[in-house]
């Protein structure tokens, strides 16, 4: 792929918040696109992530009114929920090991085979493990203070931190949904202006999923970009350090 062709897509991506939903609409778009999104970076591969992909008109409509009846949620031709499952961690962690005990079957482990093994199971519980209490953020708030005391150590301490980690994961998962999009020629925009304890009833999630954004998707009409894209001059936010 040509530089050119990334530039093309980074311009053609614009949050577009009408959608011409009488256009013939390429589900299989939308496919590539999850599958492209499942291919994003994620912190330790933990992939602590779902990817509701709305195919009901009635969880559609329910969706529309949870965005307070946005118009790039209600002319959508799909829409896609992007969520965090932080209570999926032990399941994932076993993932990661069972992968590499298969990587590593038959074979003498050399330290560093050893520290991918600790990895999952010795550093996923600390950092993601969680009760209703708060025991693991004492704990683990005296870990980071011992620990990081004289040499850098993990700040992960309290569940802001574990939610934090979990959205970045997800949201590189939408952006890259978005640009697969863009780059099919469809248009799409994310959104976080729902209400999030509707979303997550609807989708009958537990308490601890998250919803990160969810994603309009389809073919947009010329008014729905509503403004010149604008940006704050570089040197604002772009420093050599
Ligand atoms: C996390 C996130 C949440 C957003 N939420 C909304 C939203 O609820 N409704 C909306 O119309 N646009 C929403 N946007 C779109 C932004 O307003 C838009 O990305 C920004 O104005 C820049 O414009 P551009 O995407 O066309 O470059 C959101 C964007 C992001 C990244």
């Amino acid at each position: 792929m040509q530089i050119q062709d990334f530039d093309k897509i980074i311009q053609k991506r614009r949050s577009v918040r009408v959608y011409d939903e009488t256009a013939p609409f390429d589900e299989s778009v939308v496919k590539r696109g999850l599958d492209r999104a499942v291919l994003s970076p994620n912190s330790s591969n933990m992939q602590l992530w779902e990817f509701y992909w709305v195919k009901s008109q009635e969880v559609h409509d329910s969706l529309t009114k949870a965005c307070m009846g946005q118009s790039a949620a209600k002319t959508a031709n799909q829409l896609v929920v992007f969520v965090t499952r932080q209570d999926k961690w032990k399941e994932r962690a076993k993932w990661n090991l069972a992968n590499l005990e298969k990587q590593f079957e038959g074979k003498e482990l050399t330290s560093r085979d050893k520290r991918a093994f600790d990895y999952y199971r010795k550093l996923m519980p600390l950092v993601y493990r969680y009760d209703p209490f708060g025991l693991n953020t004492l704990l683990r708030t005296i870990i980071v203070f011992f620990m990081g005391f004289s040499k850098p150590f993990l700040r992960i301490r309290n569940n802001g931190d574990q939610r934090v980690m979990t959205h970045k994961s997800c949201a590189l998962a939408a952006q890259t949904f978005m640009m697969s999009l863009a780059s099919e020629g469809y248009d799409t925009c994310p959104m976080e202006g729902f209400d999030s304890d509707l979303v997550k009833k609807i989708l009958k999630l537990p308490s601890i999923a998250e919803i990160t954004m969810i994603v309009a998707c389809g073919i947009g009409k010329p008014e729905g970009i509503y403004s010149e894209r604008l940006r704050v001059p570089n040197e604002k936010v772009i420093f050599e350090v």
